[in-house]
């Protein structure tokens, strides 16, 4: 459906909400605490005009895949002009679509699509840097310092500013700043060289990041994930990150948002200790959503240390959000599983736990997909994700995960979690026609996760496959509100093997227990206030023993786990409540 267009014309002023320009395509202004986010590259999808790279008009035919699957949400990756030295996230024109991908109309007819579908979108704002290759940063190098073209950038006579920075691509930059021969100064970039940060102190930046929100919203996009938001503004004696100016900017941004538009989110993309990223939600005035990037490698440790410690500790140390926020929750992404957000010694833990060859890292991370990492063993697959659609938040899941796709190590960059998507056990996995040579990426092709071994097609043909495991779970978790948007309370049992929690929302309380070891545990629970409610397993439907007054005794297979929805006692033979 169309998003409708109640007044066109000027952008309304805050607070008159029957002015705002564009419904968007959501009912319910919290609809992202009930989402399922399906994280997607344009190009490693579907090629629909067999170039060798996915298209939009490619993805348009799978957009059913991705109902089916129960997704509610696509996240897309940038599709934007760029040299693609950053897979995109080098931009070069913030309103338009690279070429290779197709055209605005496409996109356009894509976003109907999926709006017809009840799907929402999400697109990458990558405002913290640009190109080099855009014209604003053409501009600034040969325009006079100190002019406001000059200012969109970052600029400095000495690379010896602003030292306390890291270095976030630490295999390729040795520093910061770098040297532009044109305008005789040095730059300032967080990432690769090739794309420098733009400068929010300019007042004018942040006006035309105000006209590319604009741009997208006023389209009718839902969502807008804001790359890289820690590192907008620079000041001397500090890491550049966090900053109160920064925090600045975003309330800008989210300002715009809720006087314009309706039912749209922004998304924090802050790699941050959880106190560091609680301030981008602000008082509900900064950002609706933020990755929880210091979980994700807890699980993969908990799991791996068969301890549920490092999940609780972390729990312990996420600070509670305002009601309106959300967390999202991922296991794997487009990018290295970033261990940023651990200690030393937890990092050489999981290097040695989950990077054996060398080549499986890459800056601060290792650069694998979710089914290599638990050594495509169903059991632990199922297990991480059903933390993962269990856990407060909001799930995130990564293109070919819900399959159990492989990664190509020999590939550079994080390319090697970048293949093409795996159809079919036809030519190029049923992903493109044309010659294999051209594919923007070799498809996997070896006997254990190659196209022939993993495809969509073959796992819809299974009754038991993984895919189908996930259509049911992720159908399972969207009858029940509570995960989306319930409370979370850990219990303590002695063995530490098990993590058990319960989640509660108005009237839903579950129970989730989990076997975090690869041999079978017993655990005794303590679930004093809850006596006389019947735990019920939710998958199968099976009533478990009422609860009474001493510890409540379960027993798990090796990665087992259990939601178990606590009711009251049928009287009669119905069920109470
Ligand atoms: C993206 C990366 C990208 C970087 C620089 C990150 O946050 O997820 O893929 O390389 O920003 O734009």
């Amino acid at each position: 459906m169309e998003p409708e267009t109640i007044t066109a014309g000027e952008p309304a002023m805050a607070g008159q909400a029957a002015k705002k320009k564009v419904v968007g395509s959501a009912a319910d202004p919290l609809w992202y605490k009930d989402a399922i986010f399906y994280e997607l590259h344009v190009k490693a999808f579907a090629d629909s005009n067999n170039d060798g790279i996915g298209d939009f008009k490619g993805l348009m035919q799978k957009l059913d895949y991705i109902v089916d699957l129960g997704a509610t949400c696509i996240w897309l990756l940038p599709f934007f002009p760029s040299p693609l030295r950053d897979d995109g996230y080098d931009i070069a024109d913030y309103m338009d679509v690279h070429p290779s991908y197709g055209t605005l109309e496409d996109f356009r007819e894509f976003l109907n699509e999926a709006h017809e579908r009840g799907l929402q979108v999400m697109i990458e704002l990558v405002v913290n840097h640009t190109s080099d290759q855009h014209p604003w940063f053409q501009a600034a190098r040969s325009a006079p310092a100190g002019s406001p073209e000059r200012e969109f950038y970052v600029w400095s006579d000495t690379d010896q500013r602003y030292r306390d920075a890291r270095i976030i691509f630490t295999d390729t930059e040795k520093s910061n700043w770098s040297w532009d021969s044109t305008a005789q100064a040095y730059y300032w970039h967080r990432f690769f060289s090739h794309q420098p940060d733009l400068n929010f102190d300019n007042p004018r930046v942040l006006e035309e990041v105000l006209k590319v929100l604009r741009f997208w919203l006023d389209m009718g996009v839902d969502a807008l994930r804001l790359d890289a938001v820690p590192y907008l503004v620079e000041r001397d004696g500090t890491n550049c990150e966090n900053l109160a100016e920064t925090h600045v900017a975003i309330k800008a941004m989210r300002a715009a948002v809720d006087a314009e538009y309706e039912n749209r989110m922004i998304l924090a993309e802050a790699n941050q200790a959880p106190a560091n990223v609680r301030p981008y939600f602000g008082d509900s005035d900064e950002c609706h959503m933020a990755f929880h990037f210091p979980l994700m490698p807890r699980i993969y440790m908990a799991l791996s240390q068969e301890d549920r410690l490092p999940i609780t500790d972390i729990a312990a140390q996420t600070p509670e959000i305002p009601a309106s926020c959300q967390w999202g929750l991922f296991l794997r992404n487009h990018d290295e599983l970033t261990l940023e957000m651990v200690t030393g010694d937890e990092r050489d833990y999981m290097y040695l736990a989950y990077s054996a060859d060398p080549r499986m890292r890459i800056n601060v991370g290792i650069r694998r997909r979710l089914a290599p990492l638990m050594e495509n063993n169903r059991g632990r697959i199922e297990l991480l994700n059903s933390l993962l659609f269990s856990f407060p938040g909001t799930p995130i899941l990564y293109y070919g995960d819900e399959i159990g796709m492989g990664d190509n190590i020999y590939l550079g960059d994080r390319n090697g979690v970048r293949t093409p998507m795996q159809w079919s056990g036809d030519r190029n996995a049923g992903f493109s026609k044309a010659n294999p040579a051209r594919l923007y990426s070799p498809v996997i092709m070896d006997a254990i996760w190659g196209f022939e071994a993993i495809n969509v097609e073959a796992q819809e043909a299974d009754p038991s496959s993984l895919l189908n495991w996930m259509r049911n779970m992720i159908a399972l978790r969207k009858l029940f509100r509570v995960f989306g948007r319930g409370t979370l309370r850990f219990l303590e049992p002695s063995n530490r093997k098990i993590l058990a929690y319960l989640r509660e929302y108005e009237d839903e309380q579950v129970l989730c227990v989990a076997n975090l070891s690869r041999v079978w545990q017993p655990v005794q629970l303590d679930l004093s206030g809850f006596e006389g409610l019947v735990p019920v397993e939710m998958l199968g439907y099976v009533e478990f023993p009422a609860i009474g007054s001493g510890y409540y005794p379960l027993t798990l297979g090796p990665y087992d786990f259990l939601w178990l929805e606590l009711q009251s006692p049928r009287v009669g033979g119905e069920q109470q409540g």
